[in-house]
């Protein structure tokens, strides 16, 4: 028996390709973004254009807005000596223009207000910022990255420590130890962090409004509030379209507080901030680059006796952010002995933040290639040494897996593949002048459901309900499948749900993040739903209306919830100039129920192909000397383009995790980048017998 945790749902279009019910707005650029809204009788609006500190620590000994205030457009010039005051600063990321200090290269010094966009670009060139710089540190290295943070994100232990691993490793027939690495990566979605800001008095208080491209309204408000000393009724967040984020707009940075301390000098007149392609480099969040020192002992059958990852990475003295890289390494893989760590060296940067699948892609990467090369040392298949190290229970909880489906992914991908046809030695398939290699990688992400989501249905009469949450479409296709979860939830139709979303507003909702927010937020839904049929009945009054949100999940506790997948790659190496192709890309996934499978090919593919861009494109290069990325834009970070990205393939097992959710599903946002990585830089060890421990993979690596 299921135990499932409320009234089952009758599916009907859930697990249906509905079209996107925003699909023609995007489509024909009716879709209005964060800077494109009219924002009414406010005024015409301001531009604002953000200038940022060339040193990476010091103080501002003086500004000169002279020349920038004379430039025709140009009206006024904010910094730390005339800004609003903010009421809470403690956040060193956002509590920007109150002092004269310097933290990092990039840091917003001042802004520039001017009537077109064009003369606040230019104005800011125009602003003089005298410094008095200080020493500082801005690289990370394997001898500075030695402070022990508290936890990591969000809320995980730093170390742990299970039997004895030494020991365990000193009686090990086989030892696997080496150093991998990952580069810095930068989210880069379509639409830059913008925002239009605007306040005005209501009954003698004042009240902000955003339009802000954000991954969740509500923790912009919550995050504002106090920062501004506002109440949080007192600020409304609006996020109708939002062009990608990928983390990177899964909080508010610095930007946002930028256009709400703007907005208060203009005498009501709405601000608008598009940050620039560059300074979403350092003002957006990034992932650190991460070190994983990996041990693992096996017996001479290749079951793991020992597991100890130790990772270094980097944080911002400004403002602490710890990448959970050790933490997919908790769960993944049994081993009675077991060790992990996170040291950070914090240093005068940039703050770093979430990027797809923070801790698990950079984690699992180092562990699926240590996995490898534990395969080749014990002469085991790769798969079948996975298979023979499958945990019972969860290795850290000790609870059961809800439904650890690794092997099956395995199994279900090598099928597919034709990995049975593989040769087991490196460099052994030539095809003209390219070495041909596979290779595969496990891949997990924990299943997650947020507490403090509300729905709200309201009958609207002749057939029609409309169904309002605070919830953010980022792309993803969340509108769409919350009017397929509202439809059946209720019993009727996609096309007789009238969903509200993105507003503040709206009975609350948490961010679009953590892929959790189909889970989140249709849970709500569902629960608002049979709530309504509970009260109102089949035959309800128009403007019979219920709020409600999803009772405490009570397989909570007695599970670990994880989704799983399996990821292969075919990669060609060229044997004179060392180019890598990959010519195919499978991820198979056990992920519970797909609500809609056109939009979840897109998460999957989409994040595979993320993974196969940080495998082989993707590099951060830092300027040792201040800190700040070299490589800020889009030609000189490469991510990959349609040419690299051949054939994709996203595969789902059949299920439906009824004890998870009500719709069955668990979450697929960012599986698909994890483990994708590894599985490229394992095929190319295959196909050249040249092992690789960094990413990304690049072609010097082969000559
Ligand atoms: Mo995702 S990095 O949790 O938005």
């Amino acid at each position: 028996m299921t135990e499932q945790q409320t009234v089952p749902l009758d599916i009907r279009s859930i697990g249906t390709p509905h079209p996107r019910v925003d699909g023609v707005e995007k489509v024909t650029g009716r879709a209005a973004y964060a800077v494109e809204h009219e924002v009414g009788d406010v005024g015409d609006p301001l531009h604002a254009w953000l200038v940022t500190s060339r040193v990476p620590k010091g103080r501002i000994a003086g500004i000169d807005a002279g020349p920038a205030l004379a430039h025709p457009g140009v009206v006024s010039v904010l910094d730390h000596t005339n800004a609003p005051h903010l009421d809470d600063t403690s956040n060193g990321e956002l509590a920007i223009l109150q002092d004269d200090r310097v933290h990092f290269h990039g840091q917003v010094v001042a802004l520039v207000l001017a009537e077109t966009s064009e003369a606040a670009r230019e104005g800011a060139a125009l602003v003089e910022v005298r410094y008095d710089e200080e020493p500082f540190e801005a690289e990370l290295r394997e001898d500075n990255a030695t402070y022990r943070p508290d936890q990591v994100n969000p809320a995980i232990e730093t170390d742990t420590d299970e039997g004895d691993v030494d020991a365990a490793l000193a009686d090990a027939a086989v030892v696997v130890e080496q150093t991998y690495r990952t580069a810095y990566e930068h989210n880069n979605p379509l639409e830059p962090h913008a925002t239009t800001a605007w306040w005005r008095d209501e009954d003698g208080e004042p009240a902000l409004s955003l339009f802000d491209s954000t991954q969740g309204v509500h923790g912009v408000v919550s995050t504002l509030a106090p920062m501004l000393g506002v109440e949080e009724d007192q600020i409304r967040v609006r996020a109708p379209y939002v062009g990608g984020g990928f983390g990177s707009k899964g909080e508010a940075h610095a930007h946002v507080l930028a256009a709400a301390l703007a907005a208060q000098v203009t005498d009501g007149r709405p601000v608008r901030l598009a940050v620039t392609r560059q300074q979403m480099f350092t003002l957006t969040g990034y992932r650190t680059a991460t070190i994983s020192h990996f041990r693992l002992g096996a017996d001479a059958d290749g079951r793991l006796t020992a597991i100890e990852h130790r990772v270094q990475e980097q944080t911002s003295a400004v403002r602490e952010f710890a990448e959970q890289t050790a933490s997919p390494t908790r769960m993944l893989y049994a081993a009675p002995n077991r060790r992990t760590s996170h040291r950070l060296a914090r240093l005068d940067v940039a703050v770093p933040s979430w990027m797809r699948a923070p801790g698990e892609m950079p984690g699992v990467f180092a562990h699926e290639v240590a996995m490898d090369e534990l395969a080749v040392a014990c002469g085991l298949d790769p798969i079948e040494l996975r298979v023979r190290n499958e945990p019972e229970t969860d290795p850290e909880t000790g609870k059961p897996f809800n439904d650890r489906r690794l092997v099956d992914c395995l199994r279900r991908g090598a099928e597919r593949f034709g990995w049975a046809d593989r040769p087991e030695a490196p460099r052994s398939t030539e095809d003209g002048e390219w070495w041909v290699g596979t290779g595969v990688a496990a891949a997990t992400y924990p299943a997650m459901v947020q507490p403090g989501n509300q729905a709200r249905v309201r009958f609207l009469g002749e057939g029609r309900y409309a169904v309002a949450i605070g919830s953010v479409d980022i792309g993803t296709g969340a509108r769409t499948v919350l009017t397929q979860i509202a439809a059946d939830a209720l019993g009727t139709g996609p096309d007789a749900i009238d969903l509200e979303i993105a507003d503040s507003l709206l009975p609350p909702a948490t961010v679009a993040g953590g892929s959790s927010g189909t889970s989140s937020w249709g849970g709500a839904i569902v629960a608002a739903a049979q709530r309504f049929r509970a009260d109102h009945g089949t035959e309800p009054s128009p403007g019979a209306e219920t709020t409600a949100s999803a009772a405490e999940n009570p397989n909570a506790e007695k599970y670990a919830f994880h989704s799983f997948g399996a990821v292969f790659a075919e990669a060609r190496v060229h044997r004179w100039t060392g180019e890598i192709r990959v010519p195919r890309l499978l991820g198979v996934y056990s992920v519970g129920r797909i609500v809609n499978p056109a939009t979840a090919r897109s998460q999957l593919v989409g994040g595979l192909v993320m993974g196969l861009s940080a495998a082989l494109f993707e590099e951060g290069v830092r300027d040792p000397r201040f800190g700040h990325p070299v490589t800020q834009d889009l030609a000189t970070y490469h991510v990959a383009a349609h040419a690299d990205a051949l054939d994709v393939q996203a595969e789902w097992l059949d299920e439906s995790d009824e004890r998870f959710t009500p719709m069955g599903s668990r979450g697929i946002g960012e599986i698909g980048i994890v483990g994708t990585a590894a599985a490229v830089a394992n095929a190319t060890y295959h196909a050249t017998g040249v092992r690789v421990r960094s990413i990304p993979v690049t072609a010097d690596r082969f000559l």
